[in-house]
C-alpha cells in the first residue's frame, strides 16, 4: 500500500512529520536512488527503497507481548510441516508476526509468552538469567520423599544433570495411585520435566505450566490470551537487565 513520503519518514523515526517535510524539500531523501523534493510523492514501504544520507530506511514493527494459556493439542511454533494447529493460530487476530518464547510440548498446557521482539526472547531464554518456570505435574504412582529430593537436587539425564529445582508435593491420590507435584526449574532442557520424572520411573500424565518469570496465569482461561501490562513488562525487563 502506498503512503505519502513524509508520513513514511516519520514512521521510521528519523524525524517528525514536519521535520520529514523539510528533509524532502532540502533534497536529502532519495527514493530508489533518485532525489525527491516533491512533498506529495507517494511510496510503497515494501517495494520502494527510501534512503537518507545513503542509509536505507525501514519502519520497525511495533513490539508486542502476549501471554497465552495454551491448551493441549497445539504446537509451540509458527508453522508445522505436519499441518497441526500452532499456538500462533490461536492469536490469529494479532497482526504482528509473533512467535512463542520457548516451547511447551504438544500435550503440555499453560503459560506461554509470545512476542515479535527477538532480542527480548533470547534474553528470557538465556540460561544466565535463570528464569524460573513452574509446572504442576500429575504423575503415575505415589511419589516418595527420596525422589522429591532427587528432583530438587538434580537428576541425571542423557544431556547432563539438572540444576537445583524447587519441588513441592501438592497432593497424593491413593485411589487413583497418582501424585501431583509442583516443580520450578531454572533452565530449559528439551522436555525437561517429563524426562526428570521418567528418569525416576514416573510417567507424567498431565503437565501444566502455571508460572513463568514471576508471571502467573491468574484469570486467563484455557485458550485465552491478552497483552502483557506495562508493569508486567517492566518487571520482566528488570529480570533480564533491560531498562
Ligand atoms: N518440560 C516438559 O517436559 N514439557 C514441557 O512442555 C515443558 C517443560
Amino acid at each position: 500500500m502506498q503512503e505519502r513520503l513524509q508520513k513514511f519518514l516519520a514512521r521510521t523515526g528519523i524525524a517528525s512529520r514536519r521535520g520529514a517535510e523539510k528533509l524532502i524539500t532540502d533534497g536529502k531523501i532519495r527514493v530508489n536512488g533518485v532525489v525527491v523534493t516533491e512533498l506529495g510523492t507517494k511510496v510503497d514501504p515494501v517495494k520502494d527503497k527510501v534512503s537518507y544520507n545513503g542509509k536505507m530506511l525501514k519502519v520497525e514493527a511495533k513490539k508486542v507481548y502476549y501471554i497465552l494459556n495454551k491448551p493441549k493439542g497445539y504446537i509451540s511454533s509458527v508453522k508445522d510441516e505436519k499441518g497441526r494447529k500452532t499456538v500462533v493460530d490461536i492469536l490469529s487476530d494479532v497482526e504482528e508476526r509473533i512467535f512463542p518464547i520457548g516451547r511447551l510440548d504438544y500435550n503440555t498446557e499453560g503459560l506461554l509468552l509470545l512476542t515479535n521482539d527477538g532480542e527480548f526472547m533470547n534474553k528470557l531464554l538465556h540460561p544466565k538469567y535463570e528464569i524460573g518456570k513452574t509446572y504442576v505435574a500429575r504423575i503415575d504412582g505415589i511419589i516418595n520423599m527420596e525422589d522429591l529430593d532427587k528432583l530438587a537436587n538434580g537428576v541425571k539425564l542423557e544431556d547432563g544433570k539438572t540444576a537445583p529445582a524447587d519441588v513441592y508435593l501438592d497432593s497424593i491420590n491413593k485411589t487413583l495411585k497418582e501424585s501431583r507435584v509442583e516443580i520450578t526449574i531454572y533452565e530449559g532442557k528439551n522436555r525437561q520435566v517429563r524426562r526428570m520424572f521418567k528418569a525416576l520411573g514416573y510417567e507424567v500424565k498431565a503437565l501444566k505450566r502455571i508460572a513463568f518469570a514471576g508471571l502467573t496465569l491468574s484469570k486467563l482461561k484455557r485458550g485465552e490470551y491478552r497483552k502483557l501490562t506495562e508493569t508486567e513488562l517492566l518487571r520482566l525487563r528488570k529480570k533480564i537487565g533491560d531498562k
